[in-house]
C-alpha cells in the first residue's frame, strides 16, 4: 500500500462532502479506489445507481462509455471520470456514420488479436442491410452508438433483452463474443458485429484446461465477453457482479476466474474462507486501471473531468438506456 494513501483518503472524503459526491466504482477498479467508492458494481447496476442517486457530483470511476451512461441518465448531475483518456477499445470499434478509427495498437498488449473488422462497415451501414431489424447496443458503446440504437443490454441482461424484442432476428453490437452467447442461450437469430474486448479475448480453451488441471476441485466462471470455445468449456458465465453471486452462494470452495482480475478484490473480500485463482495472470484491463486515489482527488479539487452528452444525442441514448432497464 503507498505511504499516499491515507492522506489521499482524508482528502477525498472531505471533498466528497464538500462537494455532495458520490464514488461510482466499477469491479475492474484498482482495489484502494473499490475501497474509497459509495458503490461498486457491474455495467448494470451502476448504471441503475447512477439513474436514481441522490447527489450533485458523481465522480465515475470507469471508462470512458461508463461515465457517459450516468450523465446520459442523470443530466442534472456534474459526472466527473477522474482520468480523460479511459477508454474502451471495444466501445471504440463501431461508429453510427464514419468508419471507424482501426486500431492497431492496444496499450500494454505486445500480440493484440488480428480481427479488425472493414473500417466501410459503420452502424448505418448494417441497419440499411436489414432495415427493420431491431439494434441491441451492448453499453460498451458511445453515445452516439446508442442514441442510433433501439434498446440496450449489458452482459448480465443481454438474453432478457433480446428476448423482450418483437420478431425472431436482432442486430447485436458490437461484441462478437456476448453476440455469439446471446444467440446460444436465445431463440432469437443474431447478426453479430465483429467486435471483441483485447483483454478477454486472450482466454483459450487451453488456459481453462491447465487451470483446472492446477485446481481439480475449482469451479471456472467467465465472463461473456470471452471467446465462445472458453464460454463453452466454462461452469458459470455471467456478468461481474454475477460472479460475486455465484462464488458466495455456491457451496464450492475455489474457483477460476475468467476476467479482469481487478474482480479479485470483491471476491476475496466478501468469501474469505473461499479461494480465486485467475484463469490469467495478465487479464488487465490498462483503461481500467489508469483511475488512482490520486486522479479521483484531482477531480474532486478541480472539478474534473466533465463529461456532459449534447441533448440531441442524450434523449435517443437515454431512450435506449431506459429501455433496458425496463425488461431488466
Ligand atoms: P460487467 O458489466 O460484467 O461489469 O462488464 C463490463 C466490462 O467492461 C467487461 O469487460
Ligand atoms: Fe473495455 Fe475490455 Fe476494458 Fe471492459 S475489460 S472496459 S470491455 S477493454
Amino acid at each position: 500500500m503507498s505511504s499516499d494513501f491515507p492522506a489521499l483518503r482524508d482528502e477525498i472524503l472531505r471533498l466528497k462532502k464538500e462537494r455532495n459526491a458520490v464514488i461510482l466504482a466499477h469491479n475492474y477498479q484498482r482495489d484502494e479506489v473499490q475501497d474509497i467508492a459509495d458503490h461498486v458494481g457491474d455495467s448494470l447496476e451502476l448504471s441503475r445507481t447512477a439513474a436514481k442517486i441522490d447527489c450533485e457530483v458523481i465522480v465515475f470511476c470507469g471508462v470512458h462509455f461508463m461515465a457517459e451512461s450516468a450523465s446520459i441518465l442523470s443530466p442534472d448531475k456534474t459526472v466527473l471520470l477522474p482520468e480523460t483518456e479511459a477508454g474502451c477499445p471495444m466501445a471504440d470499434m463501431i461508429s453510427v456514420d464514419a468508419p471507424r478509427p482501426v486500431r492497431t495498437s492496444f496499450p500494454g498488449f505486445a500480440n493484440p488479436p488480428a480481427y479488425v473488422y472493414p473500417p466501410e462497415f459503420t452502424l448505418k451501414a448494417i441497419k440499411r442491410q436489414y432495415p427493420g431489424v431491431p439494434v441491441v447496443a451492448y453499453v460498451n458503446t458511445t453515445a452516439e452508438v446508442k442514441a442510433e440504437s433501439d434498446i440496450c443490454c449489458t452482459s448480465a441482461n443481454v438474453v432478457k433483452v433480446i428476448e423482450s424484442l418483437p420478431g425472431d432476428t436482432v442486430i447485436c453490437i458490437p461484441d462478437k463474443n456476448l453476440s455469439l452467447w446471446a444467440a446460444r442461450n436465445s431463440t432469437k437469430k443474431v447478426i453479430a458485429w465483429d467486435g471483441y474486448c483485447n483483454i478477454h479475448e486472450r482466454a483459450t480453451p487451453e488456459d481453462v484446461v491447465r487451470a483446472k488441471e492446477e485446481h481439480p476441485g475449482a469451479l471456472v466462471m467467465a465472463h461473456p465477453e470471452c471467446r465462445l470455445d472458453v464460454l463453452e468449456s466454462a461452469d458459470h458465465v455471467t456478468s461481474t457482479s454475477g460472479m460475486l453471486r455465484f462464488a458466495g452462494s455456491s457451496a464450492a470452495k475455489e474457483f477460476i476466474v475468467g476476467t479482469e482480475i481487478g474482480l479479485m478484490h470483491r471476491l476475496r473480500k466478501e468469501n474469505p474462507e473461499k479461494t480465486f485463482y485467475p484463469l490469467r495472470r495478465d487479464m488487465v484491463c490498462p483503461n481500467m486501471k489508469k483511475t488512482t486515489l490520486r486522479s479521483v482527488a484531482s477531480a474532486l479539487r478541480e472539478n474534473r473531468y466533465v463529461i456532459k452528452v449534447p441533448e440531441s444525442v442524450r434523449l435517443p441514448a437515454k431512450q435506449a438506456l431506459d429501455r433496458m432497464l425496463a425488461v431488466s
